[in-house]
């Protein structure tokens, strides 16, 4: 096989590079999690000062998990499933490494003017206008690559995952476009193009659906790819993955007002929102078994290979989050849940147990590919990396059940005068302990990500250039 570069090859630079920030983004992003969980619970942290205070950090690590860490991992993903699937390079290097140094500049942008205070105040969407215009023109280009090569593919189908990434891309610019329609008054400040219950509504179409495509389709695209090569099995269902699509795409984009239950979204406007949401489950748990029957007659593997266990886990946590989120969208059971610490346990499920594990297990399964290696340069510290991560799950989410029925029923409950029965701080005081092992819980992700970028680093340093070359070359036959 010969080494050098041909055009043939595929461009696995930009891959790595954004796989490399994938591990990077997630120490920081998971980094400040711990923080500002630990201000929770010691808030003294806050030091007094603005930037540093959890309102301004909080935001900060919403971006830079979802945005940096978990956009990172998709990028680095589906430019790699896109080039072997298709068989092809990507259509443009530079495009390509535009969108690279396009992202990176975005989430620099968040980095200073977030703990600076400038938000346009719209969760997940806070960033000012500039910066969201520069996302807007990053974004465009990702998907002219990604349609690009998929146009000039040498394959005659296009696979599945594909097609979730492609949903992914397309939507989530229509979203961040439409839901960023302001009015400048300043370089750093605008005003939003809507008012009122109609404001709220269209944030939480982009909110709710933030996640429907940014932190689920994307990924799922992800699951098809990397869960049948890790188990060396074909994809359980091909048939299974085709309705999985279509079914999720139709319905994840009216489940958006069960955030605004309650409000003054009109009440048939909530309704609607909750009974999408509950029929949401068919094609969220179609998917989740699609993947996990992808091992059948593969599931010794998982006693040896770690990276498989990250990825099945992940598809566990997965069919949890997707269980317990319909759950929640019923409006009686909404009426306990919401503005407490069950939201963020729910969150932190698909978050660390969904998203987090799945894009672990794919940059593990990766990294040695790209670099030429033939694995990563400690398996055990993989497994080490593992425990961490389903132990830290486990906790944040436990505690986080506790504290919020916990706080649900405590603000809820009357005396038979019609009085409270406890004050906000006796709520908050119970929640203290669940606040301490949260921040446990977080500790123990974050440290099985310093393992991870150890041994990342260890893999990358042992190839040397002409085997990282090598790995681009496009074999003719079982390519992907
Ligand atoms: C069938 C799937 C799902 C449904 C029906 C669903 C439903 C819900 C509901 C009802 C809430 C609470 C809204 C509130 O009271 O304010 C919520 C919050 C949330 N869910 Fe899910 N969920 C699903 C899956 C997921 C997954 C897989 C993830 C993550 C990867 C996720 C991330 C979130 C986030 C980030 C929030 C908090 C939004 C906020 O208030 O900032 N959800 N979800
Ligand atoms: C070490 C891991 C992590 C820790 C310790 C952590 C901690 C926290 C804390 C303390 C909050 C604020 C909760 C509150 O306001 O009461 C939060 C919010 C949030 N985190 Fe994390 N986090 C971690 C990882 C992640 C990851 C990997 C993601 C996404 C991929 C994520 C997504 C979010 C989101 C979406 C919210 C806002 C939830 C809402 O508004 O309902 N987190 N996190």
């Amino acid at each position: 096989m010969s080494t050098a570069i041909s055009p043939t090859a595929y461009n696995y630079k930009v891959v790595r590079q954004f796989a490399i920030m994938t591990v990077v983004w997630g120490i920081l992003g998971m980094g400040l999690g711990v923080f500002i969980a630990s201000q929770l619970v010691w808030p003294e942290l806050n030091f007094g000062l603005p930037w540093t205070s959890f309102g301004r950090l909080r935001p900060l690590h919403t971006n830079l998990v979802i945005f940096a860490f978990g956009g990172c991992a998709l990028f680095a993903t589906s430019y790699y499933v896109v080039q072997r699937t298709c068989q092809t390079r990507l259509i443009s290097d530079s495009l390509a490494a535009f969108t690279f140094w396009g992202w990176q500049a975005v989430i620099v942008a968040a980095g200073i003017t977030l703990p600076l205070g400038y938000t346009t105040t719209k969760e997940y969407a806070e960033l000012e206008w500039p910066i969201a215009i520069l996302l807007a023109i990053v974004w465009v280009t990702y998907g002219l690559v990604f349609f690009g090569t998929i146009v000039k593919r040498k394959t005659k189908h296009i696979y599945v995952g594909n097609w979730f990434y492609g949903a992914f891309i397309v939507v989530t610019a229509m979203l961040h476009i439409v839901n960023h329609a302001s009015l400048p008054v300043s370089l750093f400040k605008s005003y939003s193009a809507y008012s009122g219950a109609t404001d709220a509504m269209i944030q939480w179409w982009y909110g709710h659906n933030a996640v429907g495509f940014f932190l689920t389709t994307g990924f799922l695209g992800m699951m098809y790819y990397f869960v049948p090569k890790q188990a060396e099995r074909p994809i359980y269902s091909y048939r299974l993955s085709i309705v999985h699509f279509w079914a999720l795409i139709t319905l994840y984009i009216w489940a958006g007002p069960h955030h605004l239950h309650y409000t003054a979204l009109p009440d048939w406007a909530q309704s609607l929102g909750m009974a999408m949401s509950i029929i949401l489950l068919a094609p969220s748990w179609g998917g989740m078994i699609n993947g996990m029957m992808t091992l059948s007659g593969a599931w010794h593997k998982l006693r040896t290979d770690p990276i498989l266990r990250f990825l099945v886990v992940s598809l566990a946590f997965y069919g949890m989050s997707t269980f317990e989120g319909p759950m929640m969208a019923i409006k009686t059971v909404n009426s306990l849940s919401h503005y407490t610490d069950w939201t963020i346990g729910h969150v932190h499920a698909g978050a660390l147990g969904w998203v987090a594990m799945i894009s672990i297990g794919a940059i593990y399964h990766m990294i040695p590919k790209l670099f030429g290696r033939a694995q990563m340069h400690s398996i055990g510290l993989i497994n080490t990396h593992f425990w961490l991560a389903t132990i830290g799950t486990v906790l944040y989410i436990a505690s986080m059940w506790v504290n919020g029925i916990t706080q649900g029923l405590m603000w809820r409950a009357i005396n038979d005068d019609g009085t409270l029965t406890y004050s906000f701080v006796e709520a908050l005081q119970a929640s203290h302990p669940g606040f301490i092992v949260r921040a446990l819980g977080g500790a123990f992700f974050a440290a099985g990500m310093l393992f991870m970028a150890y041994n990342v680093f260890r893999t990358v340093r042992a190839s040397n250039p002409a085997e990282a070359k090598a790995a681009e070359q496009i074999a003719v036959v079982g390519a992907h």
